[in-house]
């Protein structure tokens, strides 16, 4: 029987303590109104003085209404494997909730492996559940085979604005557990390996609680001569790699990261007519790919989530049966899963924060120390790319910040797996090179005028070794824009 109920009624089966698995991925597909009734609920608890914390594992990010209202609420314990909601940001960077940070492909066996405490609640999205406990998720789908298997309860919200004519877009799949595991059998990008929809005991199912609300999605800022020309150079490499017959010329599957650059890049790669129509093995279908898929320069994308705006989601309802055939969505253990990614051999382009200049890459942590993101699924895939791409702005605050520094001050991508890097100001290509070659390479090619100068006054300042360092100056830029706001004013005999 199905047990329909209010957000807030369901709400009162979680308790202080509690651990939650949502479903979903990034705000697409995550719970919204269960969250924020859990968020009112701590806030109750708080009033009285009694403590109200949960531990909480998503897919990646979530939307306002489920990270934004929970961290406001300060009712976070632990929080895993990625986010990007502001208030969630500073809840973590002051300690308030325990953050790891993880790369997405491995949660879900961690969970399964013990290394986690096990969710005793899924709270999931779905656009179907039916009375043998079918349930089809909606535009994400993150880690949902494995906390609604894991998890004691089940807590739905059936959200009637996804309609569920969305069933047969997924493809949901689970590995056994080594040393049962046989190999993913993913071996083109339109491979369906799984189900279309999550079975479960309907037992388990605890509460329904019907819902008509959009996804969160946040709006891309507009196309600017920096993140167009980054776009126009990523085009420009992957094109002479097809010339030189380095990328086969039907063209390998394309990994595109999250945020305005990644759309901007899609966008640019769509518009170049030397690059085939292409296929995608992503983790986030972003906004750019569903006007490229119209057109026919994307013929087949798979990812975990439909991380779109509220018209470009609705365009795809509207034309389900063309998207069916052209779209699949997996959990973000098969779609970010690195044998799957060496086997198919996947273009991987990803955004870093800052870069170093032996192309060291750090995507979360802004100098050193604050989280920004996370590392999201852009290890699962550099690692294990054909060919790995980061992009950047070569500068951020307009000019304060170079993002190519001496050395990162976090690392999250080493030297060993970041083949090129690309920033409007042109593309270094460091396969086959020594670490002294990457640097003047990346200097040459990447990095702003206005910091060239700086960043060979600062190689001039290191001992000959095979990478060279003066360690009292690999820091000295990021020191410099914390005390003056500006590392152009870096003076290295100011830091020795
Ligand atoms: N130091 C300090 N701040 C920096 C910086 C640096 N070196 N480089 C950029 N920033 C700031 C920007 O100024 C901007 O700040 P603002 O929001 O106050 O304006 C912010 O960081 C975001 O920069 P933006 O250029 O808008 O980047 P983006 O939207 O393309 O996102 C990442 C870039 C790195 C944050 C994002 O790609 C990310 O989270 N990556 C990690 C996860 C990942 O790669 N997932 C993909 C796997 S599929």
């Amino acid at each position: 029987m199905l047990r329909f109920m209010t957000a807030a009624q369901a709400a009162e089966f979680i308790n202080n303590g509690d651990v939650v698995g949502m479903g979903g991925f990034t705000p697409a597909g995550a719970p919204k109104d269960v969250p924020t009734a859990i968020a009112h609920r701590a806030e109750a608890f708080h009033a009285r003085g009694e403590e109200f914390k949960i531990g909480i594992y998503t897919g990646a990010s979530t939307g306002d209404s489920c990270d934004g209202m929970l961290a406001r609420a300060h009712a976070i314990q632990f929080r895993a494997p990625y986010q990007s909601n502001k208030d969630l940001r500073t809840e973590l960077n002051a300690q308030d909730a325990h953050y790891f940070d993880m790369h997405l492909s491995q949660l879900a066996q961690e969970l399964r492996y013990g290394f986690l405490p096990k969710p005793k609640f899924a709270i999931i999205e779905a656009c179907e559940v039916t009375e043998d406990g079918e349930i089809v998720p909606t535009a994400g789908v993150g880690i949902m085979p494995t906390i609604c298997r894991l998890a004691d309860h089940i807590i739905v919200e059936l959200n009637e604005a996804m309609p569920a004519t969305m069933r047969g877009l997924h493809d949901l799949y689970e590995p056994l557990d080594p040393p049962m595991r046989r190999e993913i059998p993913v071996y083109h990008v339109s491979d369906r390996i799984g189900t279309d929809c999550i079975k479960v005991n309907p037992e388990k199912i605890i509460a329904i609680v019907r819902t008509n609300r959009p996804n969160e999605v946040g709006k891309f800022t507009p196309l600017d001569e920096t993140t167009e020309k980054i776009g126009a150079n990523v085009a420009q490499f992957l094109e002479d790699e097809i010339h030189a017959g380095r990328i086969p010329k039907e063209f390998l599957p394309i990994q595109s990261g999250v945020g305005n650059i990644a759309n901007a890049v899609l966008g640019a790669l769509g518009e170049n007519p030397h690059i085939p129509p292409f296929t995608m093995y992503t983790e986030v279908i972003q906004d750019s790919v569903v006007g490229l898929m119209k057109e026919g320069r994307v013929t087949f994308a798979s990812g975990c989530s439909l991380t779109v705006g509220a018209d470009k989601l609705q365009d795809i309802i509207d034309h389900i049966d063309f998207f069916r055939s052209r779209l699949v969505l997996r959990p973000q253990e098969i779609s970010n899963n690195p044998e799957v990614a060496r086997r198919l051999g996947l273009i991987t382009i990803n955004t870093a924060l800052e870069a170093d200049i032996y192309g060291n890459i750090n995507s979360t942590h802004v100098c050193g120390t604050k989280m920004m993101n996370g590392i999201g699924g852009s290890g699962d895939f550099t690692r294990n790319a054909y060919i790995s791409i980061f992009t950047t702005p070569s500068v951020a605050k307009g000019g304060a910040i170079s993002s190519i520094v001496p050395m990162v001050s976090h690392l999250d991508h080493s030297e060993h797996s970041v083949k090129i890097l690309i920033t409007e100001q042109g593309i270094a290509d460091l396969r086959g090179k020594s670490p002294i070659q990457r640097a003047h390479c990346i200097i040459d090619n990447c990095v702003s005028p206005e910091y060239k100068e700086l960043l060979r006054d600062y190689l001039a300042h290191c001992k000959t070794a095979h990478t060279p360092h003066n360690l009292a100056l690999a820091t000295a830029m990021h020191r410099e824009f914390i005390a003056s706001g500006d590392m152009r004013n870096t003076k290295w005999e100011n830091y020795l």
